[in-house]
């Protein structure tokens, strides 16, 4: 797999990002995992936070083997206080925070008749409660100094039906990405961006928790060839390819750029098997 190589040494030198959902359901690369490395790349110190201390451990000490800079928060980001002593701390860390990426999600599978109405509610809490209160959180802040980037990972599912029944994750991810919205039109004139980034089927650790529980009656090996299918290009994309694009966001090169749902699919969303 392809990793993140810092091109623009500098580039986040002197900024602060806090990331949301930072670990990995399992070894390996995850998304959350991907982005705080590829920042930490690029010069930024990166607050790692996750539901599990472990989580958040274990991509911080990554990002300090490789003599970056980065702090792990346990935290669930659905809760208020949690959000808002975990900025405190990074704060209290760093001074001030450049970047945010809402990036924990929660799937839970089902359709409208078997799915409990807890875990509805619980889905909300994680996926679109929690990007109102980190928001809440960093925006005195952003708007103090004039700047800041908010980026969010939603999913195809939010914007797609992906094949199976998954109605708290499709109409919290949709929720998600326009929520993000409304943040960056409310805070387009204080110097501050948001877009969500809609990633198609990425290879992280997680489908085989999630996916293959959908698809019981295939061998996890099917399941993922049948990802690779279904999408133009052939096959999944790597949680390297979304950090490539929440650097982009993140950057200077991106200042013309919010409001907007940033598709990583490798084509998918384009096509009628999406
Ligand atoms: N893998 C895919 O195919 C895919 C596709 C589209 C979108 N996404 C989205 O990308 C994001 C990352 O996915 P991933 O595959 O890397 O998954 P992952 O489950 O490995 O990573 C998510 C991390 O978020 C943490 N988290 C979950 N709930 C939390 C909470 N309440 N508070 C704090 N942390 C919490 C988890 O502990 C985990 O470390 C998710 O939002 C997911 O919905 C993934």
């Amino acid at each position: 797999m392809k990793e993140y190589i810092a091109r623009s040494p500098g580039l986040f030198e002197g900024k602060v990002a806090f990331m949301g959902g930072a670990g990995s359901v399992a070894p390996g690369w995850s998304i959350g995992k991907a982005c705080s490395m590829a920042y930490a790349r690029e010069g930024a110190a990166v607050v790692c936070a996750d539901l599990k201390q472990e989580a958040a451990d274990d991509i911080a000490h990554l990002i300090e083997k490789e003599g970056g800079k980065a702090i792990a928060i346990a935290l669930d980001v659905s809760k208020q206080d949690q959000v808002e002593a975990a900025v405190a701390k990074a704060l209290q860390a760093y001074g001030r925070i450049d970047i945010l990426q809402n990036n924990a999600g929660l799937g839970i599978l089902g359709g409208a008749v078997d799915l409990a109405p807890d875990d509805w509610q619980r889905a909300f809490e994680v996926n679109v409660t929690a990007v109102m209160l980190a928001a809440k959180a960093v925006l005195p802040g952003m708007i103090e100094r004039g700047s800041g980037v908010i980026t969010s990972v939603s999913s195809i599912a939010g914007f797609r039906h992906v094949g199976f029944p998954y109605i708290s994750y499709g109409a919290t991810k949709a929720a998600m990405a326009h929520v993000t919205k409304l943040i960056a039109l409310d805070h387009a004139a204080d110097g501050i961006r948001a877009n969500t980034i809609v990633p198609g089927l990425i290879d992280t650790p997680r489908i085989e928790f999630t996916v293959h529980t959908a698809r019981p009656d295939l061998s996890f090996d099917e399941v993922r060839a049948k990802r690779d299918a279904q999408v133009p290009m052939g096959r999944m994309g790597t949680a390297w390819e979304i950090a490539e694009v929440a650097v982009f966001l993140a950057s200077d090169a991106a200042r013309y750029v919010t409001g907007t749902d940033m598709f990583v699919d490798g084509g998918l969303a384009a096509t009628v098997r999406g």
